[in-house]
């Protein structure tokens, strides 16, 4: 519940959601029914709230290495280059394992070579892949994504999505993205959970049985994703409320 001139908006309502260890879950739902919101529950940023939310079986207090966030935005420092932004989160005293992390992380998003560039020396591409290897130098448990391919153009986002399911299968982080995008949601999820509009319940949780690497244009995921998106629009009187 915010409070928004003088009024009150429920952003959640009636969530039930559990997450197994290691799994890939995708959030779908239209513009403002608290999508953000529930990412920043588990993230630990947002803690006005009625319920319980828990990570490993604790109570979520607060934010934790445990858990790292990638937002649609890059949000890196723009005085501080590639290798300090993604050691940022380590503290002030960052020990030599955690300069490793930090080298082996540039790495794995692809940016060796740029570890001394700053953030406007950058694509869009480019600072999302540093925030999330950001994210992942603590080697967080889980790994929250909020819609952080939702700037790029169509191409750069495909390849973003491929590197992501590398990072996952490499890393074994839990991975909860949401995004606007039914064809990322499928391509990578082990399950699709659609959330109604505000104030957001979680409306359909739809397996993804599908093998990986998964081709966007077979059979069963073109229907699979035709029926996600038949399920989306359903749910929707207000056509226009959508940003697909
Ligand atoms: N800090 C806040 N103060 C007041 N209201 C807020 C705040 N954060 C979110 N809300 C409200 O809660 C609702 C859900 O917001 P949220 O950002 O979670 O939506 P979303 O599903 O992420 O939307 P989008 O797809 O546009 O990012 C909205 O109505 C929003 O106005
Ligand atoms: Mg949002």
């Amino acid at each position: 519940m915010f409070s928004v001139n003088g009024g009150t908006v429920t952003a959640l309502q009636d969530i039930s959601l559990t997450v197994r260890q290691g799994e890939f879950v995708s959030i779908i739902g239209s513009s403002g029914c608290g999508k953000s919101t529930l990412l920043r529950i588990i993230a630990g940023l947002e803690t006005d709230y009625q319920g319980t939310a828990q990570f490993e079986g604790e109570p979520i207090r607060g934010t934790g290495l445990d858990r790292g966030v990638v937002f649609q935005e890059h949000r890196l420092f723009p005085w501080l280059t590639v290798r300090q932004n993604v050691a940022f989160g380590l503290g002030n005293s960052t020990s030599e394992s955690d300069w490793e992390s930090v080298d082996e992380h540039i790495d794995l998003v692809g940016l060796n070579g740029f570890e001394h560039a700053y953030p406007h020396q950058l694509s869009g591409g480019m600072a999302q892949r540093a925030s999330i290897a950001r994210a992942l130098a603590n080697r967080p448990r889980a790994l929250l994504l909020d819609e952080p391919f939702g700037a790029l153009d169509a191409l750069t986002k495909i390849q973003m999505q491929e590197e992501v399911l590398r990072i996952w299968q490499k890393e074994k982080a839990t991975m909860l993205l949401v995004t606007h995008d039914i064809d990322e949601a499928v391509f990578l999820g082990d399950q699709v959970i659609i959330m109604s509009n505000r104030p957001g319940t979680i409306k359909k949780i739809i397996p993804v049985d599908l093998p990986r690497p998964r081709d966007r244009g077979s059979y069963e995921f073109t229907q699979l994703r035709s029926a996600i998106y038949a399920e989306f629009f359903r749910q929707e009187d207000k056509p226009f409320a959508y940003a697909i």
